[in-house]
């Protein structure tokens, strides 16, 4: 299979989660406050972004938007690339209606220099992203390529190490090798998405690639970017876990009775 087929399938399944993630019957994406200006970033990305005020800034793989209205509160110039469509249909509707001016593109994130080729001032990508893009060495290069330069790369995901476990029997077991070949993805099948929403989806499958860290960082310093900040963190935004238990502001952390692993990674970078 081709990355194409990679890319229609994955998009397929991201079509079906948007009206369970717009409708938010969870409250998983804080839809309600975020429109009426309650939400703010994370406090991860609140501590480690700086100051965005004026910026020109490209949020890859924007979902529905509500991050990337964040981002305008915050101040920046926001325009929110993703691949699925009905994502972006959802964004510039939630954009109409929390009257927040933001520029949504619909598109993968390999042509983003195509299709957003202005230099931004910083990238911003966090939280399930590089999971879905087999080669990272060309993700960093996208970023180098639409990022002016002194600009700046903001990422925050799920770490590797994490991403290698699965909950079973109650205990965390190595499950998936540390490394996936991008011509050979992980295969996973979901019934329901990640929200906490009970809605069967049609389209289970998904195609999904575990980076390690000596990759990312690789692929950064190849492509012409300084990693000025590089965090590990005990805490995620949502459970891959049952056995996680929650850890303030929407985070959640690993029970006392389990080693800490690293379960998030964050970075800075900056085009010289
Ligand atoms: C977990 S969501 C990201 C959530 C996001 N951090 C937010 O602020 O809501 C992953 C997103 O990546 C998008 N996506 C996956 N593969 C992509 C690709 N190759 N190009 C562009 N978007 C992609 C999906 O459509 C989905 O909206």
């Amino acid at each position: 299979m081709g990355q194409q087929s990679f890319f229609e399938t994955n998009c397929r399944n991201w079509e079906e989660r948007v009206p369970i993630h717009v409708r938010d019957a969870t409250g998983f994406y804080e839809t309600e406050a975020t429109l009426a200006g309650r939400a703010t970033l994370g406090r991860i990305e609140a501590s480690e972004l700086g100051d965005i005020r004026g910026r020109r800034l490209l949020h890859l793989q924007c979902h529905i938007g509500l991050g990337t209205l964040c981002l305008v509160r915050c101040g920046a110039q926001a325009t929110g690339l993703d691949f699925s469509p009905r994502a972006i249909e959802a964004a510039r509707e939630f954009s109409r209606r929390a009257g927040i001016a933001a520029r949504f593109v619909e598109g993968n994130v390999y042509d983003a220099p195509t299709l957003v080729p202005e230099p931004f001032d910083i990238v911003y990508t966090t939280w399930g992203t590089i999971t879905w893009l087999p080669d990272i060495a060309r993700w960093a290069q996208v970023i180098a390529a639409v990022l002016a330069p002194g600009g700046l790369l903001y990422f925050a995901d799920d770490h590797p190490s994490a991403q290698m476990l699965e909950q079973i029997d109650g205990r965390l077991v190595a499950t998936y090798p540390w490394r996936t070949p991008p011509e050979a993805p992980l295969v996973f099948e979901a019934a329901t998405t990640y929200t906490g929403d009970r809605t069967p989806l049609a389209n289970t499958k998904t195609y999904q690639w575990i980076h390690p860290v000596s990759e990312i960082v690789s692929g950064l310093l190849a492509a012409g970017l300084q990693i000025e900040m590089l965090r590990e963190h005990e805490l995620l935004p949502w459970k891959p876990f049952q056995m996680m238990v929650p850890a303030g502001d929407g985070y959640y952390r690993l029970p006392d009775s389990v080693s800490r692993i690293p379960l998030a990674l964050s970075l800075r970078a900056r085009k010289t």
